[in-house]
C-alpha cells in the first residue's frame, strides 16, 4: 500500500508521539497529573505527546493552523489548513494502566476533513484514511461491518463522568439502545471507537459532549470505510453540537431512530 506524502507526515508524527506515550505508560505511577475539572485529568504524557506533534507537523507543513486539546488554537499563516489534534485520547484509561488509548491527528482543508490518522501504540495499531483514498488498519483496507439489523449489532458509546452533566440523558440513551442491540461497549477512547466502527469491529457508535479533537480523524476513517457519520439529527453539525452517531448505512439509520425515541 503506497501512502501519500501527507499521510506519511501524519504517520511519522503519530509514531513519534506514540513512542513517547509508550515510555510514559511504562512508568505511569511517576507521572505528574493535574485536574482540568471534576473527573477530567491531564498528565505530563499528554503534554509531551502534544509538543512532539506540534513540532513535527509545524516543521513538515509550516504555517498550517492548529486546534489541539491541551494547547488550544494556534492561528498559522495558512488558515485554509488546520490540524486537529488529540495527543492522548483515553487519558483516564492511560492513567489506570488500561492499554486502550490513541493519538488522533486530522487535517482540515478549507473547513473539510481530508485526512485522519489514529494510532494505538500499546497494540501497535495504526489507522489511516485520506479523503477518496480509503481507510486502512496497518496495511489492511477497512470496510464497515455488513450487519444491518440493530438486534445483531454491537454498539460503542461514551458515558459522561462527574462534572460533565447530561447524566440523565445518557441513561435514557443507554436504556433505549440496550433494549434493541446485541451489546454495548465503552472503550474509553472516542477516536478508537470510531476506528473500530471503520474496522467493522463495532457496528455503530454514538456519544454526546465530544470535542472536535476526539472525533475529527475518526470521522474521516468511518466515511472512508464506507460508513455514515452525522450529528444526532442526521445532519452535519457534529463539531458544533458535540454529538456524533456512526455506523454502516442501515445501523446508522436505526441508531438515529432509537436515539430519537426518548423525545428530548
Ligand atoms: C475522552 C475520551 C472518552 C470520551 C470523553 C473524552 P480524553 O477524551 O474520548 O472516550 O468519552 O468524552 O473526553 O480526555 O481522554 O482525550
Ligand atoms: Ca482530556
Ligand atoms: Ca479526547
Ligand atoms: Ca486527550
Amino acid at each position: 500500500m503506497a501512502r501519500s506524502a501527507l499521510i506519511n507526515v501524519m504517520v511519522q508524527t503519530a509514531m513519534k508521539a506514540g513512542r513517547s506515550l509508550s515510555r510514559d505508560f511504562g512508568e505511569v505511577q511517576n507521572l505528574q497529573v493535574s485536574l482540568k475539572g471534576p473527573g477530567d485529568y491531564v498528565s505530563q504524557a499528554d503534554r509531551k505527546a502534544e509538543e512532539i506533534i506540534y513540532n513535527e507537523l509545524s516543521r513538515a507543513r509550516p504555517g498550517y493552523s492548529f486546534l489541539m486539546e491541551e494547547g488550544g488554537s494556534v492561528e498559522g499563516d495558512d488558515p485554509q489548513h488546520r490540524w486537529i489534534v488529540d495527543p492522548l485520547d483515553g487519558t483516564t484509561n492511560f492513567l489506570h494502566g488500561i492499554p486502550v488509548f490513541a493519538i488522533s491527528i486530522a487535517l482540515e482543508r478549507q473547513g473539510q476533513l481530508v485526512a485522519g490518522v489514529i494510532y494505538n501504540p500499546a497494540m501497535d495499531e495504526l489507522y489511516t484514511a485520506e479523503r477518496g483514498g480509503g481507510a486502512f488498519l496497518n496495511d489492511r483496507r477497512l470496510r464497515v461491518a455488513a450487519r444491518s439489523k440493530l438486534s445483531d449489532a454491537v454498539i460503542g458509546t461514551g458515558i459522561p463522568h462527574l462534572g460533565r452533566g447530561h447524566h440523565g440523558n445518557a441513561l435514557l440513551d443507554l436504556r433505549n439502545v440496550m433494549g434493541e442491540t446485541a451489546g454495548i461497549r465503552r472503550l474509553g477512547s472516542a477516536a478508537l471507537d470510531l476506528a473500530y466502527v471503520a474496522a467493522g469491529r463495532m457496528d455503530g457508535f454514538w456519544e454526546d459532549t465530544l470535542a472536535p479533537w476526539d472525533m475529527a480523524a475518526g470521522i474521516v476513517m468511518v466515511r472512508e470505510a464506507g460508513g455514515f457519520v452525522t450529528d444526532r439529527d442526521g445532519g452535519g453539525k457534529i463539531f458544533e453540537t458535540g454529538k456524533v452517531v456512526a455506523g454502516n448505512e442501515a445501523i446508522h439509520r436505526s441508531l438515529l431512530k432509537t436515539l430519537a425515541k426518548q423525545g428530548r
